[in-house]
């Protein structure tokens, strides 16, 4: 039998309870079709941190590499100072295992409430790319003349034509395969490239020619928008059916992400994968750790269900896959009272069960 190692970091908080019924619908799943998932699961987080001062040690990035994919929780603990974990685990992962995509769907299931007026499924449904290896999150900078009047700070948007290439190749190669076109709900596969071009004149200047130079030279069948970061949150609420794949950079990707999330229903239902396509991929709710519900069986697990789903795309199980997003379209719209911490009519593992039901 086809057999998977995956290596789960359930983290801090609510990850934990998220991950176990992740997994629970991961197995389910497997022996619907066929294959066989091993988990090895890693303590990573601000418990082992708090006891230890160990983040994510260089001997654990050398043990993911073996993996065929990452499943993770949440990071970030109320103990433990803001950025430490984020940076020390979250990003190093994604940095150390060069996840140059992070892939975030912005897709509304059926049944579940949105903020925006007038708006359903048809609607909502498009995706972001995010660079996210580069951009502002490089740490690039510093601090000079520190705790003087004239301290001075500076961080800067670091992208080189390398970074900027692939991530455009890759975005590009995923609109020809996935835009609205190949999924039989549009005349054309579009990418939209999300960028800054009137006031970052250097770095969106370097995208938006290699934008249209890669797009011109080997994709010319799909087309190409240009779209102001800040005109885009307009239209991510006023016309979301506008958009079909867009690609950003790493800051601006972060920021539009979660105004995408809350348009789908919250992070109780916002997955994404930080993806290296020719490596190890992290799968993970875009959510938090969400301290405050840790350990109530109240958090909705659908966003970790739906990175698992995702996953399952990544390592070729793409059957699986979608029968996951189906069984988690057909509990949103015939089960769940809301998407919203406590509000489902079911407890977190009543949801994954339920979801594992379905699938088997
Ligand atoms: C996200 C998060 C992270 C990011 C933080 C926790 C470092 O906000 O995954 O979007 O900024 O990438
Ligand atoms: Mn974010």
């Amino acid at each position: 039998m086809k057999t998977y190692n995956i290596g789960t970091i359930p983290g801090d908080g609510t990850g934990p309870e998220v991950t176990y019924e992740a997994v629970k619908v991961l197995k389910a799943v497997a022996e619907r079709y066929k294959f066989k998932i091993d988990f090895t699961e890693y303590d990573f987080g601000g418990e082992r941190y708090k006891k230890t001062g160990e983040t994510l040690p260089d001997s654990a990035l050398d043990e993911f590499k073996k993996h065929k994919a990452i499943l993770l929780g949440a990071i970030g603990h109320p103990d433990v100072k803001p950025g430490i974990l984020e940076k020390g685990i979250l990003l190093k992962a994604r940095f150390a295992l060069d996840q140059y995509i992070n892939l975030r769907p912005v897709k509304l299931f059926p049944g579940v409430e949105t903020p925006l007026k007038d708006k359903g499924p048809q609607e909502i449904n498009y995706t972001v790319v995010r660079e996210n290896t580069g951009g502002l999150y490089t740490g690039t900078g510093g601090i000079s003349m520190k705790d003087t009047p004239h301290e001075i700070a500076v961080q800067s948007m670091v992208y080189s034509r390398h970074q900027v290439e692939r991530c455009l190749r890759w975005a590009f190669a995923y609109a020809q395969k996935h835009g609205k076109k190949a999924r039989g709900q549009g005349e054309e596969n579009t990418l939209g490239l999300v960028g800054k071009t009137n006031v970052l004149t250097y770095a969106f200047d370097l995208w938006e020619r290699a934008f249209h130079e890669i797009g011109n030279s080997d994709f010319p069948d799909i087309r190409r928008d240009y779209y102001h970061v800040d005109a885009t949150c307009m239209w991510m609420v006023k016309s979301p059916q506008w958009f079909d794949v867009l690609v950003t950079g790493n800051m601006f990707g972060d920021i539009i992400t979660d105004l995408g999330a809350i348009t789908q229903g919250g992070m109780g239902i916002a997955a994404g994968g930080n993806i290296n396509p020719e490596g190890v991929s992290m799968f993970e709710p875009i959510g938090g750790s969400a301290p405050k519900y840790t350990g109530k069986n109240i958090i909705n697990p659908l966003a970790c269900i739906c990175a698992g789903a995702m996953l399952l795309e990544n390592i070729g199980e793409e059957e699986a896959a979608v029968c996951i997003e189906s069984a988690v379209a057909r509990v949103t719209s015939q089960k769940l009272k809301s998407l919203s911490v406590g509000k489902m009519g079911y407890s977190t593992s009543e949801v994954g069960d339920l979801i594992a039901a379905e699938i088997s």
